[in-house]
């Protein structure tokens, strides 16, 4: 079986490259390496550094004829959708609609596609499962839901299979530290290095984090499982952004306190997926336990940076 991942250089996706590998299916990566790096590339994996957008791209499908494709690649950044949305959009939305088209010209099976909490905006109740309405408040939000949206038509139309994975705060090695999601590789850089840290507002706000092996394996079991549904997939566990820095302090043996600084503007209080769909539906469930993640994690940049 043959799968294409598209932003299989990414942080998720060349997690997810890594256990297609394992598991003996062949792997074909498309990147443009605008936030992937090729050192996260499986050299077992095919690699085209191909942008979605172009299209091109059908010829990378008509030479690979894939059997599933893994949908990754995306403007991953809130802030930028808001500040371009023209540009998050034509990626999030033109981008997938070149990935789906390409999909039906060349038969594939099925499209198994990131999505976010983010489509969801501010919760109405916790934990959100599926049914929460969606009202995100970015451009990156709105172009995730629409992707449910176009998906549905594809398989009325083309009877094209896909499952939707909404995932909560992704974290694990390989994330980038430099951006504005990855709290938890800001915290650890931050400590192992020494430099100041800071979190918004009093620390109370929660939310609910998914370590990246166990959001792969999401996406491995969604390739032979929930066929057209649209699924959580979190720890369903919240934990305060106080309570994890306690725990990545505790884990790095680093003595230092964080600064406090006001709260961001629209920042969510609270937020925590519903993942019971998910364990249904995929029988997948997360085997990852915070600390295991953290230490995984702490010890990733502790072996590129010298913890530093
Ligand atoms: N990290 C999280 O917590 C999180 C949470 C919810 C959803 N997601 C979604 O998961 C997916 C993976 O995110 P990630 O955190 O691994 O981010 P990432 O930036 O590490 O991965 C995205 C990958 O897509 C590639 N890419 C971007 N634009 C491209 C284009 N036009 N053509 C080809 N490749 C392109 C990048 O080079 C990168 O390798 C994204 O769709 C993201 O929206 C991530």
């Amino acid at each position: 079986m043959k799968v294409l991942v598209t932003g299989g250089a990414g942080f998720i996706g060349s997690h997810i490259v890594d256990e297609l590998v394992c598991k003996g299916y062949e792997a074909v990566i498309v990147d443009n390496l605008s936030t992937g790096k090729k050192e996260n590339i499986n050299p077992k994996a095919k690699f085209y550094e191909q942008n979605i957008v172009d299209s091109s791209l059908i010829r990378v499908f008509t030479k690979e004829k894939p059997d599933y494709v893994i949908h990754q690649a995306a403007q991953v950044d809130v802030q930028a959708s808001i500040k371009d949305p023209i540009f998050d959009a034509k990626v999030n939305i033109l981008g997938f609609l070149n990935v789906l088209e390409c999909c039906v010209k060349s038969n594939v099976k099925k499209i198994v596609c990131a999505s976010s909490a983010a489509v969801y905006g501010k919760p109405k109740y916790l934990p959100i499962d599926e049914n929460h309405p969606l009202n995100p408040e970015s451009g990156y939000g709105l172009t995730k839901s629409v992707m449910s949206r176009y998906l549905g038509i594809y398989h009325q139309l083309y009877g094209l299979n896909y499952t939707v994975l909404r995932y909560s705060n992704v974290y694990g090695p390989r994330q980038d530290a430099g951006g504005e999601g990855g709290v938890v590789a800001i915290f650890i850089n931050k400590l192992l290095s020494n430099k100041d840290l800071f979190i918004f507002g009093n620390g109370e706000q929660t939310r609910d984090f998914i370590f990246v092996k166990d959001a792969a394996h999401a996406n491995i079991m969604a390739l032979e499982k929930g066929d057209n549904a649209v699924l959580n997939i979190s720890s369903k566990t919240q934990i305060s952004i106080q309570g994890l820095f306690e725990r990545i302090k505790y884990l790095t043996k680093k003595e230092k306190e964080p600064i406090y600084t006001e709260s961001r503007k629209g920042d969510i209080l609270h937020s925590c997926l519903d993942n019971t769909n998910a364990k249904k539906i995929l029988h997948w469930e997360p085997v990852w336990s915070l600390d295991d993640g953290l230490r995984d994690t702490i010890n990733y940049y502790i072996n590129i940076y010298g913890g530093k």
